[in-house]
């Protein structure tokens, strides 16, 4: 097996189980290696830390698999893994017949995204170190969850990191072109190739539940963001009385409609529009919400892109503010790793004192459990949110 020597400052990372080495972190690497080789990790004095694979011309050079051991990595590795990811989520069958299976370092395999959308799989590889044993973890998945088919969606941007190209379409079975999602009784129709993500925004289901709780007789939503309508449709369920959806994607929007049909909800409007646009000119008019929901993508995915998402979530908290009727609520989320929730709370105090209105936040919110936050990768518990209302002065 190939060795990779780490620099002793990524010694205490690795013993805390945090899976990524970092380029200016490795001390010694064999020179002929190959993208995607399997490798042993060492301390500089020796010591075995695990066993991963290795990307030489990425950032995040190794990705740990297996710590302090010489694990097999094979058709028996990933389905043991698989497994028990797969009966980790089992609870979730209860209320819903699409979750996530693997979410990546968060179920110890990194690089590989499995989401189950009522009996059907959609497959993301992110690296090459997946890419490498694409067969075995096809075969695993079969084995494991037989599933009636499975689509494959690697187009996430990291592939370029990875000098890998995009793969799409359907690798098993047959996959058709719609599935029927239902959560918590709540109906949505999802297209595995046009939907965003893997098809749907799966982490936001107990979310969804939570926002929707707070409706009240004759409340009007306003669902920011609202992608194939998830926030929206809750609470037209729970009893609001109007909801307006904004979004900026065609595919995402012209799902809406037949969301509201799937749910008998009639009392609605669709805006296909740039949300920063929208609520320029819906300022002007003088409408209320009592629901406002602000679940915007993530703005910064990188550091260096921080201060304009902050500055963008000003704008947005500023705006919903104006917005906002007096026994309303606000429920905002990032799902950026770089806008952490004290960001979040820090833009709305700013945001509360150019309005001159005190917040109350009433409830923190994470993306649901099968996207599991580790506590040893603090970057897994990358969505959060809360929701706010008015305080009197
Ligand atoms: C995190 S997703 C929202 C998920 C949604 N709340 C749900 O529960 O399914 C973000 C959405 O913002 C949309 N989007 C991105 N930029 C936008 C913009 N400037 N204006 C309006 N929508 C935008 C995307 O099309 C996507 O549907």
């Amino acid at each position: 097996m190939r060795k990779v020597t780490v620099k002793k400052q990524a010694v205490e990372k690795i013993k805390k189980f945090f899976p990524w080495i970092y380029k200016n972190e490795i001390k010694k690497i064999p020179k002929d290696i190959r993208k995607g080789e399997i490798v042993d990790i060492y301390s500089p004095s020796g010591e075995l830390l695990g066993r991963g694979y290795i990307n030489p011309s990425s950032v995040i050079t190794v990705r740990i698999f297996s710590f302090f051991n010489k694990e097999d990595i094979n058709k028996a590795f990933f389905i043991q893994r698989i497994k028990r990811a797969f009966s980790k989520r089992q609870h979730l069958q209860n209320i819903t017949n699409a979750f996530r299976i693997v979410h990546s370092e968060a179920d110890f395999l990194p690089g590989l995204i499995v989401d189950y959308y009522d009996g059907y799989l959609s497959l993301q590889i992110n690296t090459a170190g997946i890419e490498n044993f694409r067969e075995e973890i096809i075969e695993a998945l079969i084995e494991v969850i037989n599933p009636k088919g499975i689509y494959e969606k690697s187009d996430e941007k990291s592939r370029e990191k990875e000098g890998l190209d995009t793969k799409e379409g359907i690798i098993h079975g047959s996959v058709p072109e719609s599935i029927f999602v239902v959560e918590n009784s709540v109906k949505f129709k999802v297209s595995l190739s046009k939907g965003q993500k893997t098809g749907f925004y799966l982490d936001q289901r107990r979310n969804r539940e939570i926002v929707s709780n707070y409706v009240e007789k004759g409340f009007k939503v306003l669902d920011l963001f609202s992608n194939t309508g998830g926030f929206g449709i809750y609470c037209g369920l729970k009893g609001a009385d109007f909801i307006k959806f904004v979004d900026i994607s065609e595919n995402a929007v012209e799902l809406i409609h037949e969301n509201c049909e799937l749910n008998s909800i009639n009392n609605y409007q669709i805006i296909k529009e740039n949300v920063f646009d929208f609520l320029k000119e819906e300022v002007k008019k003088g409408d209320k919400y009592d629901i406002i929901v602000v679940d915007p993508p993530s703005f910064a995915k990188t550091k260096k892109e921080k201060e304009g998402a902050l500055r963008g979530f000003k704008y947005l908290i500023l705006k919903s503010l104006q917005l906002l009727s007096n026994k309303g609520y606000i429920a905002i989320f990032s799902c950026s790793h770089h806008v952490d929730m004290e960001d979040l709370k820090s833009v709305t105090l700013e945001a509360s004192k150019d309005r001159k209105v005190p917040v109350e936040i009433v409830e923190h919110m994470y993306q649901d459990t099968d996207h599991p936050y580790i506590l040893n990768i603090p970057n897994s518990l990358y969505l959060k949110g809360f929701i706010l209302r008015k305080g009197i002065t």
